[in-house]
């Protein structure tokens, strides 16, 4: 421990979240008929005493007296507070009883409440300078200590004074107060404290800023709960990805910045220089050349299926995992395409175009129930399996045909081939994935195959039907009404025309590829791709990994883990394993997994060890990135 640094931390609004006399107020005001007015003045005159425009002499007798409070409401009081403590003074534990000797708690609030909240934190009492409450007789409290320094100006750089500490003082606070005792020349540097509250004029007055005390012990290299303060990860979301990924990064402490539309080239190689994590949707790409400006970055996030606009072997050479929300959509294309079919067993399509042209054709003829039809799904995957159990739900009876061993779900029946199902059903759905080998899967001899009047979907993959075989086929007949969502070309913006082959054509259904468009799937993908996120750099599980080697990895304990990321060479682990042997570390725990082009090696120690363990791990050749996480 290093004896000549101390620490002088405040404690209204930095030891806690809260004023403790807005809080004493709540309490002793309630049931007053002025109760709501009151606290408002009690919160002005706060605030006032704060950034230093009223005395703080002044600001407390006025407070006092408009809280009308009692000996009786301290306890009530104290219990609320402690639960109010500062998350990071809560996670930071060891920090308190580490430096206990070294640590004093200087504030302008009362002792009768402060040193309960404190000192089961092993805050030491006899370090604790604070006012003190004067009580009548009837226990009414009616002013505070006269002799006591912290009720005049300046208050706080006097009590220091008057500590005659000889050694480095650094004051943590969020109030003005807490600037004069440096601005007195009695502390070193002044941290202005903003978990909590941030206030302009300390701010400006602050030598830093400390979003938390993670940051101040960062700053300092002490003992912490966290290997990195999470606010020092800057994420960068593009092309208005839904809030709700926005509050969830927030709300585990990262810095995030929103930017409502894409980035060319040039604007990302720039702004991507300091960030650790991007989200983005469809339109950025994140090129070799953005990748290579990428200093920091650990993820990129993408918020939609595909990462065709990702250069995924660039992010993999340079160590950085790529999440996406492949199954986030599922749900809404089963929906879309149940819709589609009971629209085509109808004629609807055909039916509603007549309509807006004033011609009403009302008959049964063509128009089916879907209950009791054979449903084919050519891929059983997330989506073709979940069709499976809704089409079954309304009585239909499904077929399906996967390119490799699935289990059939409810009552679904298997085909050993594609051409067995081809022949078996009334409707068929496609939904394959989009590999080369499935291009033109479907083309005029599978049509051929299909039974006399089937109706047809595909929401899967443009490429994989052949479009001119699909119009012949709905023109002679043999497919009699078709859902088509997805066109081997797309255009690339809504401005963009549309051209196909298919347009005009009877009983068929265009959609500009929006089977997975829903704000519910919106919503999914905004809360699928941060979790990912945040477990990745919490505990650098990979699983769903678009690049990584997937790897699920349990929550650390009481352990330190060593993340290794390098081009995937043999001989890796062991040299891991040779410099951890070398300087005597126990493992407890190693995962590696491997692709074609990396290799992720995750060890867990025990905390206890030297720092040129890292440098020595970080310079074992083809070490792509690493990093130690606690
Ligand atoms: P998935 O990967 O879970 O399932 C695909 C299944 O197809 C796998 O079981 C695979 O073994 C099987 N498969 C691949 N090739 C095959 C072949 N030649 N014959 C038989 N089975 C084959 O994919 P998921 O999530 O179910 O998505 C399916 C398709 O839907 C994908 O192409 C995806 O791009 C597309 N999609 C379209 C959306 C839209 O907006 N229209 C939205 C979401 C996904």
């Amino acid at each position: 421990m290093e004896n000549d640094k101390y620490f002088v931390i405040d404690f209204d609004s930095t030891f806690t979240k809260v004023e403790a006399l807005d809080i004493l107020a709540e309490i002793s005001l309630e049931g007053h008929p002025e109760k709501e007015d009151r606290i408002r003045q009690i919160k002005e005159i706060t605030d006032r005493g704060m950034d230093g425009s009223l005395s703080v002499k002044e600001s407390l007798l006025k407070r006092l007296q408009l809280l009308e409070a009692r000996r009786e409401h301290l306890d009530e009081l104290v219990s609320r507070l402690k639960n109010h403590v500062s998350e990071s003074f809560k996670r930071n534990k060891e920090f308190i009883p580490n430096f206990r000797d070294n640590i004093f708690i200087v504030s302008n609030g009362f002792r009768d409440f402060i040193e309960p909240v404190v000192t089961p934190y092993g805050i030491r009492p006899d370090h604790i300078h604070a006012n003190s409450f004067v009580f009548d007789e009837e226990g009414r409290i009616v002013g505070c200590d006269p002799e006591c320094l912290l009720t005049e100006n300046n208050g706080k750089a006097n009590q220091l004074r008057k500590l005659e500490i000889t050694g480095d003082v650094y004051v943590i606070g969020d109030g003005y107060t807490d600037y004069e005792i440096k601005a007195a020349g009695m502390a070193n540097s002044f941290y202005a404290f903003t978990e909590n509250v941030s206030r302009t004029n300390v701010i400006e007055k602050a030598d830093h800023v400390t979003p938390n005390l993670d940051e101040f012990l960062f700053l300092h290299n002490m003992v912490r709960a966290h290997s990195y303060p999470k606010h020092r990860i800057k994420i960068l979301l593009l092309e208005n990805i839904h809030p709700q990924a926005e509050k969830l990064l927030k709300e585990e402490g990262y810095s995030v910045e929103v930017h409502a539309g894409g980035l060319d080239e040039d604007e990302l190689c720039e702004r991507i220089k300091d960030v650790s994590v991007i989200g983005i949707r469809s339109k950025t790409n994140i090129t070799e050349k953005v990748i290579a400006h990428a200093n920091r970055l650990m993820v990129v996030g993408a918020f939609c299926i595909g990462t065709n606009q990702i250069d995924l072997e660039a992010c993999s050479k340079k160590g950085i995992a790529v999440f996406n929300a492949p199954y986030s959509n599922t749900r809404s294309v089963v929906e879309m395409a149940i819709g589609e079919i009971i629209l085509l067993m109808r004629n609807i399509p055909d039916k509603s175009v007549k309509m807006h042209a004033g011609d009403w054709d009302k008959s049964a003829k063509g128009s089916f129930e879907v209950r009791g039809k054979k449903l084919g799904i050519i891929g059983y995957g997330n989506i073709g399996s979940q069709l499976s159990v809704l089409a079954e739900n309304m009585g239909m009876n499904v077929f399906y045909y996967d390119a490799i061993e699935k289990l059939a779900l409810g009552n679904a029946t298997k085909c050993s081939s594609l051409d067995e199902l081809l022949q078996t059903v009334d409707i068929i759905s496609l939904h394959v994935d989009g590999r080369k080998s499935n291009e033109n899967m479907i083309s005029d001899r599978e049509f051929n195959l299909m039974k006399e009047g089937v109706v047809f979907l595909n929401l899967s993959r443009g490429h994989v039907v052949d479009i001119p075989a699909l119009k012949k086929a709905i023109e002679s007949g043999k497919v009699r009404g078709a859902g088509i969502d997805v066109f081997p070309e797309e255009p690339k913006t809504n401005e963009d025309p549309f051209a196909s082959e298919l347009l005009g054509l009877p009983n068929t259904i265009l959609t500009p590829h929006i089977g997975g468009s829903t704000l519910e799937a919106q919503e999914n993908i905004a809360s699928f791709v941060p979790n990912k996120i945040i477990d990745y750099i919490n505990t650098g599980s990979t699983t769903n990994s678009v690049n990584f080697p997937n790897l699920q990895l349990p929550r650390l304990e009481n352990a330190h883990r060593l993340i290794h990321v390098h081009l995937n060479t043999p001989g890796i682990l062991a040299s891991i394993n040779n410099i951890l042997a070398n300087h005597n570390i126990n493992i407890t725990g190693q995962y590696l997994k491997t692709n074609e082009i990396i290799g992720y090696v995750i060890t867990d120690i025990d905390k206890k060890y030297s720092e040129d363990v890292i440098k020595d791990l970080k310079s074992i050749k083809n070490t792509i990135k690493f990093r130690v996480l606690y």
